[in-house]
């Protein structure tokens, strides 16, 4: 016998999505779409194989298959279907503004022009408000395992297209590749009136955070939880509310932390820091924003308090003007 819940779900409170790779959002099952599109043969034969091979040791044994997966983006139509999908599943999860991120290098090196992957992207991002109910930026990602020089040309030619982008960010292999390696390319966006985020404490150490404050100028840290090794960085984070940008189930599935009970959001929340949650590589980490908040929800649980400070770190930390930014918190409190 079945009977209705008597008290469904509330809505989920509305939150900005800020650490959110939009190649990371690619499902198996769109992998295998394109790759019929394309005839593209992958080293796997089903969704099911392919899903499979969704067990990460680290940082670096995620990139490797989110590289690999990138060779069934071909066209312009396939960049807008996967942006698309992850906007309609984003707004289902209280998404309501966006600040995705690209990596415009994974796609030149395989042969992509720029303009294809800026284009496509940019097509869906034009009417997300209107179509899914969710604001959008567009932040171009640096890989920084490659060199700076490539990086620097990269942005020229955002730069010289106006590409529709709101700012920088710098992901791909942290340990060996430290903000100090891209400090022109910083300066150089800055010159150009670009927002600054980078990667910075998932894997490399707490001074790798200090350093993409004081040589890169990044405004927000993108995970930053390897702060917690440095007790006089935690101060200054917390006395500047440096936003922090993190994101649970990625910080499990990449072992960065032993499990999501381990995980120190709640730890970093009560020490005053400036932290939101994020889905980071949705498709790959096992889930969404709902999805991390649930994983959080289950393990640790939230109060009302903690679930409206999480949505409101989340908008105040985003790049939304003023009047929207005011118009989401309202809404948040009233929701709270
Ligand atoms: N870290 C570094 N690089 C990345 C990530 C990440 O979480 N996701 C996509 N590229
Ligand atoms: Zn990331």
């Amino acid at each position: 016998m079945t009977t209705a819940h008597p008290h469904p779900e509330p809505a989920p409170l509305p939150h900005a999505e800020l650490h959110l790779h939009v190649e990371g959002t690619l499902e198996p099952e769109l992998v295998m779409e394109l790759a019929a599109r394309h005839g593209v043969t992958l080293p796997y034969p089903d969704v099911e194989s392919l899903r499979s091979a969704y067990d990460f040791t680290d940082l670096q044994s995620f990139l490797d298959l989110y590289y690999a997966n990138m060779a069934v983006l071909r066209t312009a139509e396939d960049f807008a279907d996967m942006t698309r999908a992850y906007l309609r599943r984003a707004a289902a999860a209280g998404v309501r503004h966006a600040e995705i991120m690209f990596d415009p290098q994974a796609h030149l090196v395989r042969g992509v022009p720029l303009e294809t992957v800026v284009d496509g992207i940019a097509s869906v991002l034009a009417t997300s408000e209107e179509e899914f109910g969710v604001s959008t930026l567009l932040i171009a990602a640096f890989l920084r395992d490659r060199d700076e020089d490539e990086a620097l040309d990269v942005l020229e030619r955002l730069l010289a297209m106006d590409a529709p982008i709101v700012g920088i960010g710098l992901d791909s292999a942290e340990v060996g590749n430290p903000p100090s390696k891209f400090v022109r390319l910083y300066a150089r966006a800055r010159e150009a009136g670009l927002r600054r985020v980078a990667h910075a404490g998932e894997e490399g150490p707490a001074s790798y955070v200090a350093d993409a404050l004081d040589l890169l100028g990044a405004e927000r840290i993108d995970h930053g939880i390897r702060c917690l090794d440095d007790d006089a960085l935690v101060e200054r984070l917390v006395a500047e509310q440096v936003p922090l940008t993190v994101c649970p189930l990625s910080n499990v599935a990449l072992r960065a932390v032993g499990s999501i009970h381990e995980h120190p959001l709640l730890e970093m929340l009560d020490r005053g820091l400036n932290v939101s949650v994020h889905s980071d590589d949705p498709a790959y980490f096992g889930g969404h924003l709902d999805d991390n908040l649930a994983a959080l929800e289950g393990a640790h649980g939230l109060t009302a308090e903690q679930r409206a400070t999480l949505a409101a770190n989340s908008v105040r930390s985003s790049f939304l003007p003023a009047d929207r930014r005011d118009a989401l918190l309202a809404e948040i409190a009233a929701a709270s």
